[in-house]
């Protein structure tokens, strides 16, 4: 089979009504906290691609059952620290660095050694973030310059800290909630504000942790050795994979889009503040509360000017994995877009800023960067013409979504290599473009 696309032509203008595929976050997280539940957990609508499947492969080697029965996976848990795990367990994250990352603050009671392992992506990404401060917990790590493979063996003398998060990184504010969850006593996590479901995911569960403001920062604490029961959940769609459609829309020509029941809880919603800054103007309608999480509806149409804009790096957590997107938005503005800050960019699954800024240059667009500021220089009478080949070496799924939007929008004969790249968070994104009326092949 070709592991490639074609797009030759535009999107013609579209008047769409969308489903966008499941929350990965959220399906990742309900996964890992129905494996720690007493009982059997029931979850709805998960996002089926290989990040989630690798999440309950994994579980599944830790000695956690599980079944699917239409639309519904049953998972079997046996309370924190329930899994029942073989001598010499090795499990693979893949291309995920939340389910490496979190499932390593589940690990640090095990009963034996545990050999986490992911791809050639994951194996370049550092996890000193989180060993760092697992060690001080307590945990037994041995890896090689923070990079994978690494092994965690458990231990019960875990000690409860107090601990700065700095960096913004749900990944490792979640891991250390995770870990606190096996640990004696009070652990209390100073975060930077980013993503938080696993602390909602908790509170809706009823399990003792506290968030409180403090300045900047959240103040978490979490009561370690509590149990939870069991319990049903239903996934809603994910904003980061609606991002692509939101910017198809506004740079199409005479396009409308409703994306249905979308999280737009506030830590992910940084494109829409951001694009709405530019000039177009995102709606949410149909808001609601579910488990916990805000979900609406979104409704977006085409923007024949966008200005460009100065975005607070306050606001780069709540977009980190939409400014490849947003970068392109900018590309069509007029004036010059500055971005600040942006150095976590480069610790994803590719080196996201420095491909972004190739990227930018490629399709004509001056750029200008000093240290992880960038300038990029809008204009928006850009259209494209000739042939793109775009190789993904690292398969970065962002890097493929964004250079699809890109030949749609902006036109020239492209050839995108690494399809299956998609698969990692959106399985059904070419079967969407082609509802919406893209040309693809
Ligand atoms: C994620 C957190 C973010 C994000 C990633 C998913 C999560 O990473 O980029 O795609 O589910 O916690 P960091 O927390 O490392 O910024």
């Amino acid at each position: 089979m070709t592991n490639h696309t074609t797009i030759k032509n535009k999107i013609s203008s579209f008047n769409k009504v969308i489903n966008i595929s499941s929350d990965k976050s959220i399906s990742i997280r309900s996964i890992l906290l129905a494996s720690q539940a007493v009982g059997i957990s029931k979850i709805s609508n998960l996002l089926e691609s290989e990040d989630v499947l690798n999440t309950l492969k994994v579980i599944k080697k830790l000695g956690i059952k599980y079944s699917k029965n239409k639309n519904i996976y049953s998972i079997h848990g046996y309370g924190i620290n329930g899994f029942n795990l073989k001598k010499n367990t090795t499990i693979n994250a893949g291309n995920s660095g939340t389910l490496a990352r979190l499932i390593l603050g589940l690990l640090v009671r095990s009963k034996f050694q545990v050999k986490l392992v992911g791809d050639k992506s994951l194996s370049k990404r550092d996890f000193s973030r989180v060993v760092k401060p697992l060690r001080h917990m307590g945990a037994n790590i041995k890896s090689r310059n923070n990079l994978l493979p690494l092994e965690i063996t458990g231990t019960n003398f875990l000690r409860p800290i107090v601990y700065n998060e700095d960096i913004g990184s749900a990944q490792v504010k979640s891991c250390l909630i995770l870990s606190a969850l096996n640990t004696p006593g009070k652990t209390i996590i100073n975060s930077r504000i980013s993503r938080n479901h696993t602390e909602l995911m908790l509170k809706f569960l009823k399990y003792p942790i506290r968030v409180k403001k403090k300045g900047d920062k959240d103040e978490i604490s979490v009561q370690g050795l509590n149990q939870f029961k069991a319990f049903k959940y239903n996934v809603p769609g994910d904003i980061s994979s609606a991002a692509f459609f939101i910017v198809l829309t506004i740079l199409s020509k005479d396009s409308h889009m409703i994306i249905r029941n979308v999280n737009i809880n506030k830590t992910r919603t940084g494109i829409i503040n951001i694009l709405n800054k530019m000039g177009a103007n995102i709606q949410f309608k149909k808001t609601k509360i579910y488990n916990g999480e805000k979900i609406a509806d979104i409704y977006v149409k085409s923007i024949k000017k966008l200005k460009c804009v100065n975005c607070p790096s306050k606001l780069n957590s709540s977009a980190i994995d939409e400014f490849l997107i947003i970068f392109l938005a900018a590309a069509k503005a007029k004036g010059i877009s500055k971005f600040k800050d942006l150095g976590e960019m480069n610790k994803k699954e590719s080196k996201r800023l420095d491909l972004a800024i190739k990227f930018l240059k490629l399709i004509g667009i001056k750029v200008e960067r000093f240290q992880n500021n960038i300038k990029i220089y809008g204009n928006p009478n850009l259209k494209l013409s000739g042939y793109f080949k775009m190789k993904n070496f690292l398969k970065d799924h962002r890097i493929f979504f964004l250079s699809c939007i890109t030949a749609l929008t902006l036109g020239g004969n492209w050839k995108i290599y690494d399809k299956d790249s998609i698969n990692t968070s959106f399985p059904n994104f070419i079967k969407t473009l082609k509802f919406v009326g893209a040309k693809i092949s």
